[in-house]
């Protein structure tokens, strides 16, 4: 007895079929015989076999069309098929072949030869399936590795844009402890970009880049960053380093998110008309994250509350801002101010400090 396998005859001839039975009665398979084509289907898709001995010349669906059938299907596909032909029926064995018939035996079969072919074909189909299963299971290994990988970057995305955020809090959190005016300052620079047409991936570097903007506060004394009167001339100059010393912190990084910020922390105090610092360049020289970081910062300034000033009413804020158009601002920016006006305000009202 050799180990199992299901074989399936296909054969219009009932002599043919028990023939068939016969010289593989000892090998231990599980037989099925079919007379026709159609019928073969039918047990095919009951319970596929795991090699068939199909005729070529039978009364209604022949072996060709049957066997391009079986290898058209996935399920089907790797199940070995023998063609039996006689000795004129070349061009039928060629067409089988052609239709990916695996082997063919020419008539008349002796049971030595039928029972050798069957032996190979179930060894070829014990390898397919090996395979097959083989592969299945490096397919899923492959699919659970992409998504611990994908996992494991969605992570370091998100601690690599808290460190940015937290190292924004740090720089404030001296004069500003709860971090609501750099999450304002956030939202507000998305309100702009998304006026002023920006693209999912810029709106991200901007948004994430921004809250770094004051980052060089973190080298200034606290007699000059927490004194609760107007600063003296000389104070102001050493205030105004916080722009390049930010710059510096940030200089030289490959991060998008932290060379946005060094653009940033050097440019948000520099005015459309070059009157700003800390370089007094004017107009598009000020790179475009400045300019748009300078009117969210600016709104913000003015609308919050400082040791020495109480916070500007939202209407007459907007109107500093309106106001500084073409001046102290680019007019593309406040027009996007403008045009953001609702959603400035509800973030005003929303992302306010503990303190006030
Ligand atoms: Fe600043």
């Amino acid at each position: 007895m050799k180990s199992g396998g299901h074989v399936l005859f296909v054969d219009d001839d009932p002599e043919i079929r028990r023939f068939y039975e016969d010289a593989v009665a000892d090998e231990g398979y599980e037989i099925s015989t079919a007379p026709t084509a159609e019928d073969a289907a039918r047990l095919v898709r009951e319970k596929p076999p795991d090699t068939i001995i199909l005729d070529l010349e039978m009364p209604g669906m022949g072996g060709v069309e049957f066997c391009r059938l079986l290898k058209a299907g996935k399920e089907t596909l790797s199940i070995p098929v023998v063609v039996v032909s006689g000795h004129g029926e070349r061009e039928a064995r060629l067409a089988a072949l052609g239709a990916g018939a695996d082997e063919f035996i020419t008539k008349p079969v002796t049971a030595g030869e039928l029972r050798l072919r069957i032996r190979n074909m179930l060894k070829l189909k014990a390898y397919t399936d090996r395979l097959a299963k083989e592969q299945e299971i490096l397919d899923g290994m492959v699919r659970d590795r992409t998504k611990e990988l994908q996992q494991t970057v969605q992570q370091l995305e998100k601690a690599r844009l808290e460190t940015i955020f937290r190292l924004s809090r740090a720089a404030e959190y001296k004069d500003e402890g709860t971090g609501a005016h750099i999450r304002r300052i956030s939202f507000y620079c998305e309100i702009l970009g998304r006026h002023l047409g920006f693209e999912e991936a810029e709106l991200r570097v901007l948004t994430h880049s921004a809250p770094l903007h004051d980052l060089g506060k973190i080298g200034i004394p606290d007699a000059i960053l927490l004194k609760p009167g107007k600063l003296t001339e000389d104070e102001f100059e050493i205030m105004k380093t916080h722009t390049t010393l930010g710059a510096e912190i940030l200089a030289g990084s490959d991060d998008p998110y932290l060379k946005a910020g060094s653009v940033i922390a050097l440019n948000h105090h520099e005015r459309w008309d070059g009157k700003g610092y800390p370089n007094g360049i004017s107009g598009e020289d000020i790179p475009l994250h400045g300019r748009i970081v300078a009117v969210a910062d600016v709104f913000d300034a003015l609308t919050s509350k400082r040791p020495y000033k109480d916070p500007m009413p939202f209407e007459q804020a907007v109107s500093v801002i309106c106001e500084g158009s073409g001046s102290q601002f680019d007019a593309r920016i406040t027009g996007a101010f403008s045009g953001g006006l609702g959603e400035f305000e509800r973030i005003y009202r929303t992302v306010r400090n503990d303190a006030q």
